[in-house]
């Protein structure tokens, strides 16, 4: 049994060593060149993320290969002292930078937004994301046990999960998009035409690379490729963080997991709820490819 306990910043549910540092990520100094990855949890952030580190390397997957994954693009909320928080990484890299972070737009450190910094945010389907996460919860040491499959549903509905509600975390950045610089992504699209994804982002970015670049950086990134690769399967973060003998970090890959998962009443009963929370937008998912 695990001891971890969430701790709340203004309702949201997050790491306790975060919420105990958050003086020094509500005062990060963000630079006005930042690129700032923003996910909700299990929405393809490390995909996004190598698909951006492959653009910034220009495809040198000689470069890319260099280092692992996760010490790449810091998460600004990440702490867990002795160790330099995200913000002390963040602090001592050279401009631009390319951060992460998976905090909803009221949490985002207020430096983001009057830098006008640029933001690419990636969207998962809610089902998706949820069966995800719950394997994600069931591996990962460092979070609180997540219950069985049905105490968990309770839980996501809730927003109690570690980063709050989806609903609420997608809905806040897809109703500015038109206000910031932001990019706005679906895993499904990059499912169904990666290329076309990535050549939105490597616009995003401003470069411009060979086709046979991009064509390069879509074989690199699918996948098979990162589930295979040690410095992007997060093969190398102690049991003790992430016991992947229990579910793998880079697990199904796929869209439409949710169909394993949900009994029929629950399906109902999340459709219902999404109507709800989700009435009003004119955000649209795809359920399956
Ligand atoms: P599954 O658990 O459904 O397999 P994050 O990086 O935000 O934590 O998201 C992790 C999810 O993205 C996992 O989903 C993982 O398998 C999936 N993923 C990682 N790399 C991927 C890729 N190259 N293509 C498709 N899915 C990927």
């Amino acid at each position: 049994s695990r001891q971890t306990k969430l701790k709340e910043v203004a309702g949201i549910p997050l790491r306790d060593s975060t919420v105990d540092n958050w003086s020094q990520i509500q005062t990060f100094k963000a630079k006005p060149d930042d690129l700032l990855i923003c996910t909700y949890p299990k929405s393809g952030t490390t995909w996004i993320q190598e698909i951006v580190n492959m653009i910034e390397q220009n495809g040198d997957v000689e470069k890319c290969q260099r280092t692992i994954i996760q010490h790449r693009h810091p998460f600004i909320e990440w702490a867990r002292p002795p160790q330099p928080s995200g913000v002390d990484k963040a602090n001592a890299m050279p401009a631009p930078r390319i951060l992460r972070t998976h905090l909803p737009t009221q949490l985002l450190p207020p430096s983001f937004w009057t830098n006008n910094c640029k933001y690419l945010y990636v969207a998962r389907n809610a089902k998706d994301c949820m069966v995800s996460f719950y394997h994600f919860y069931r591996m990962c040491q460092v979070l609180p046990n997540p219950g069985t499959w049905n105490e968990y549903f309770e839980t996501f509905i809730n927003g109690k999960v570690s980063c709050g509600s989806w609903f609420d975390h997608v809905k806040g950045w897809w109703e500015i998009r038109d206000r910031y610089q932001i990019l706005f992504l679906f895993y499904e699209d990059m499912k169904r035409d990666p290329k076309r994804e990535i050549q939105k982002v490597m616009q995003f970015m401003g470069k411009n690379l060979d086709e046979e670049v991009v064509d390069k950086i879509v074989l690199e990134t699918s996948f098979e490729k990162m589930k295979d690769n040690p410095l992007t399967n997060f093969s190398t973060i102690p049991k003790t963080i992430m016991d992947q003998s229990i579910s793998p970090f880079m697990r199904k890959g796929i869209v439409g997991d949710w169909k394993n998962h949900f009994t029929v009443a629950q399906n109902e009963r999340f459709d219902e709820i999404y109507e709800q929370k989700m009435d009003g937008t004119s955000l649209n998912f795809c359920m399956e490819l």
